[in-house]
């Protein structure tokens, strides 16, 4: 990741759980799909400042971030399941085939090379593991036309406004299992993988 993304989270860090009340409906739903899954190891790439920490009931997490200031915050909420390592989701640090689940939660369209990311957590995960999406995915109407208008100010601020996941090679590879919708326009959704 880029030096400049690391520098705005590690400043992010403090203001991060205003965004977190906005996104409570979500993560609940999230985590309602993880805890339903057989116990496993479980990837969380872009963990943030761990706020969500609590919902985690059943399986042994790590969790990697790029930021030192979120993941210092984090590490004051973490229980014995989980671990936290500074690592960025580009080039992960983990052996083939080594997690059975991977999320990434506001995650996707916030890494500079998500096709890179992509690529990572699908060799990182074992077949027939799982990979959880929770990102705003580019509607084929009207809002498109409000993410491209956007577009320069979402650099500022770190992540890609116009985001079609359907255009990165890796994302092929997996078999796309389940759609979850959120809110009126379908804007955010939750998309649950397998890895064949
Ligand atoms: C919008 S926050 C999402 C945090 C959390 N996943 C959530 O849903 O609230 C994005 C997080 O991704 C991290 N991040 C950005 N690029 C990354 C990368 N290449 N590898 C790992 N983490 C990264 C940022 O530091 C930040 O903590």
């Amino acid at each position: 990741m880029s030096k400049q993304t690391d520098n705005f989270y590690n400043k992010f860090s403090v203001f991060y759980p205003l965004v977190d009340i906005f996104l409570k409906p979500q993560k609940r739903k999230l985590f309602e799909e993880i805890n339903n899954l057989p116990f496993g190891q479980l990837l969380e790439i872009g963990v943030g400042n761990g706020r969500h920490f609590q919902f985690y009931k059943t399986h042994m997490v790590i969790g990697i971030d790029t930021s030192s200031k979120m993941l210092e915050i984090a590490e004051k909420r973490k229980s014995k399941n989980i671990k936290l390592e500074l690592m960025n989701a580009e080039s992960l640090l983990f052996q083939d085939q080594t997690f059975d689940y991977i999320i990434l939660s506001h995650v996707i369209a916030v890494v500079d090379n998500p096709e890179k990311a992509l690529e990572e957590s699908y060799r990182v995960l074992k077949p027939n593991g799982k990979i959880f999406i929770l990102n705003h995915f580019t509607p084929n109407n009207w809002i498109r036309h409000l993410d491209h208008s956007i577009l320069f100010f979402s650099k500022k601020l770190h992540f890609k406004s116009v985001f079609n996941i359907e255009n990165f090679n890796a994302i092929k590879k997996f078999t796309l299992l389940n759609e979850i919708c959120f809110g009126k326009f379908s804007y955010f959704k939750l998309l649950i993988y397998a890895k064949p």
